[in-house]
């Protein structure tokens, strides 16, 4: 397989390349049209096309003789709980429980959301949805109420399915409670909440409200599938944008099945029967499409983890299930291999272990430093592949592609373009730049199958957030340059989202937050650079009466106003009390100025600034630890 000529031929025609792709599923009724444009004059694939990815990921492949073949595997060290499903039995599973949706109402089109940890009842929840064209919308169990509370006023969903709770290494997390507080404070009242008891949390239910899970199988009949048209939504999933509200990235049935099916083959090489492991959580999109979906389309076992990197009970567990499952493929986020090392920098923890059926290490969710490619390539020996993708693409952009045929890796590259993806570096003006140097990373439109069609119930703010900085071009808010051998390096973002341990988080948000403290004036969020999880957020704070202010306290409840109204995996490192904030003469406070400092880099202040020796007042203010 020649890359270029496949690649060119992709971006260049786009509607053969992907008819051909199109052609490798199975549909109900093919495509009427591979490319068109909807009501909103937004890109579209497969107008016409009948499906059911449920069906694609279970069904066809007890059809074809795999039912035999473990689907999916449950590792729970923090239960201390292992299940297997075959395809014969998740399918049943699946039916059977869209036969309990169905007894509570739950029709085409019908929003579900799901609370839940790393279950397999969560997985089946899903594409039960999925099997009756009911759309979910899975929450990472790391949000707090208000977080939740938001996504049910904008989704407005049915039934929201959660458990009693969940396993944070040794801590009990009780998930009950968060969804009843997130249900009294949204306006929207979804019409029940159906819960799985765990045996080691239990919840009170609510009369006529919460449904037991059990009981509500107890009750049902399994449902077939419903064919759905290419264009209906699967899923929403909400990602950090630049605002409080988080954005609904909506992934239809079509475009998804069949861009993932094809990250398969050429991304990850892996073939019906491999067993593929992604270590990540289904809240996030690498849980949607490489816990669940691209695995099970392709008819692999994939592997569902309910437990952390280290101490659930070891800094070995991801070697050890890889050797004792086989694993051909892994993925995970830098930040989970820099915490292994931290407790194991020997890696003793793969010393003496079977890892021969393991084919790839990939890794995503932020740059992989070169220092944690270079220890983790030394330790397994096998290519280690930094590749780049976002929520709203769905699968990878930029890719070392396996099944194409590996090239050189350049460490600190996530290297080339995946087929469909058309990735310019443009600087303010929309031109491109040279080779070296930094830009906005964008994508020519159009974006491939898989990427949002839209935002729901919102393609107004995708147009203006994702289509209006570069007419014809998807801004992707990263930025990044291209070398003379053209590989990509991803620099950062660009925009006020950062990244902490792989998960995004919006600081604007976390500035709504600080701001809502009744002693706060002003204050500036910022995401500094930290060992393990490449960035953690510190807040900077004004206070309106700062003379008799116990600073100390007020740092402790704003720190715990992130973690209540966000969520714990927002937890601020750090408040320093200023001043002042620095700011251009217009007003705009200038973050990335204060985050310079802090992480000490050298920086140029920019004409505009309306007062430079408040940069002294910051750097002595960090210098000395804080207030
Ligand atoms: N439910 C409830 N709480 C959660 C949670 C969940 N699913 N996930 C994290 N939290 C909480 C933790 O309990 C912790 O709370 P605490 O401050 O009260 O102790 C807080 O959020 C921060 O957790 P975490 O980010 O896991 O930090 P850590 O210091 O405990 O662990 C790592 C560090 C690197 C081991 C961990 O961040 C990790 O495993 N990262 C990899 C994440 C990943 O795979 N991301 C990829 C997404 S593609
Ligand atoms: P999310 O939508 O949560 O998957 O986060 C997407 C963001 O994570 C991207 O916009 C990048 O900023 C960052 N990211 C993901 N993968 C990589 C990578 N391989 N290299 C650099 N940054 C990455």
């Amino acid at each position: 397989m020649d890359y270029t000529v496949m690649h060119r031929q992709s971006v260049l025609f786009p509607v053969e390349f992907w008819e051909q792709e199109a052609r490798k599923i199975d549909w109900f009724e093919f495509p009427q049209k591979i490319h068109s444009k909807d009501s909103y004059e937004l890109d579209r694939w497969f107008e016409g096309g009948k499906l059911n990815t449920s069906y694609l990921a279970l069904d066809r492949h007890v059809e074809a003789g795999r039912g035999s073949q473990p689907a999916l595997i449950w590792d729970s060290p923090v239960t201390e709980n292992q299940k297997v499903y075959t395809y014969t039995e998740l399918r049943d599973a699946v039916a059977l429980f869209a036969g309990g949706l169905r007894n509570l109402g739950v029709e085409l089109g019908d929003r579900i959301i799901i609370y839940m940890p790393m279950v397999p009842e969560a997985i089946v929840a899903m594409l039960a949805c999925a099997r009756i064209g009911a759309v979910h919308s899975v929450v990472f169990g790391g949000f707090a109420a208000h977080e939740l509370a938001i996504r049910i006023n904008d989704a407005r969903p049915k039934l929201i399915l959660c458990a009693s709770g969940g396993k944070e290494i040794q801590k009990i997390i009780p998930y009950k409670p968060i969804v009843d507080a997130a249900i009294q404070e949204a306006y929207f009242k979804p019409d029940h909440c159906v819960v799985l008891q765990r045996d080691f949390v239990s919840c009170e239910m609510k009369e006529e409200y919460d449904v037991d899970w059990h009981e509500l199988l107890a009750a049902a009949t399994p449902s077939p599938y419903v064919p759905v048209d290419a264009w209906h939504p699967l899923y929403i999933l909400y990602t950090s944008g630049t605002t409080g509200q988080p954005k609904g990235i909506v992934r239809d049935n079509g475009g998804h099945a069949v861009a993932l099916n094809s990250s398969m083959e050429y991304v990850y090489n892996v073939q019906a029967g491999d067993v593929y492991w992604a270590a990540s959580d289904i809240g996030w999109v690498v849980g949607h499409s490489y816990i669940v979906y691209g695995p099970l389309i392709r008819g692999c076992t994939t592997i569902l983890y309910e437990g952390k990197p280290i101490k659930t009970p070891d800094a070995a567990n991801f070697w050890r299930l890889m050797e004792k499952y086989k694993v051909n493929v892994f993925f995970t986020a830098p930040t989970a291999i820099r915490a292994i090392r931290k407790e194991d920098p020997e890696g003793e923890g793969v010393k003496g272990r079977d890892l021969s059926a393991l084919k790839y290490l990939f890794l995503a969710g932020e740059r992989t430093d070169v220092a944690t490619y270079e220890w983790v390539s030394n330790l397994l020996q096998k290519p280690v592949i930094d590749h780049w993708w976002q929520t709203e693409s769905g699968w990878p952009m930029l890719a070392n592609m396996a099944g194409v045929g590996l090239i050189p890796i350049k460490p600190g590259s996530p290297t080339r373009p995946v087929f469909g993806f058309d990735i310019r570096i443009l600087d303010a003006f929309g031109h491109e730049v040279a080779n070296g140097e930094e830009g906005a990373v964008a994508i020519q439109l159009p974006l491939p199958p898989g990427c949002l069609p839209g935002l729901w119930n919102d393609n107004e703010r995708f147009i203006k957030s994702y289509l209006s900085d570069y007419p014809g071009f998807y801004t992707s808010g990263d930025g990044g340059y291209k070398d003379d051998q053209g590989y990509f390096f991803i620099t950062g973002r660009i925009d006020d989202v950062i990244n902490v341990a792989g998960h995004r988080l919006s600081t604007s948000e976390m500035e709504e937050v600080l701001a809502g403290h009744t002693a706060v004036a002003e204050c500036a969020v910022v995401g500094c650079n930290d060992e393990l999880k490449g960035q953690v957020p510190i807040g900077f704070v004004v206070l309106k009466h700062a003379n008799d202010a116990n600073e100390e306290t007020i740092a402790l409840e704003l720190m715990q106003r992130i973690r209540d109204t966000i969520g714990a995996l927002a937890s601020l490192k750090k408040v320093y009390f200023l001043e002042r904030l620095p700011k251009t003469r217009s007003g705009k406070i200038l973050r990335k100025i204060i985050r310079c400092i802090v992480d000490d880099v050298a920086f140029q202040p920019p004409s505009t600034i309306e007062d430079i020796t408040v940069l002294d007042e910051i750097r002595w203010t960090v210098g000395r630890g804080g207030n």
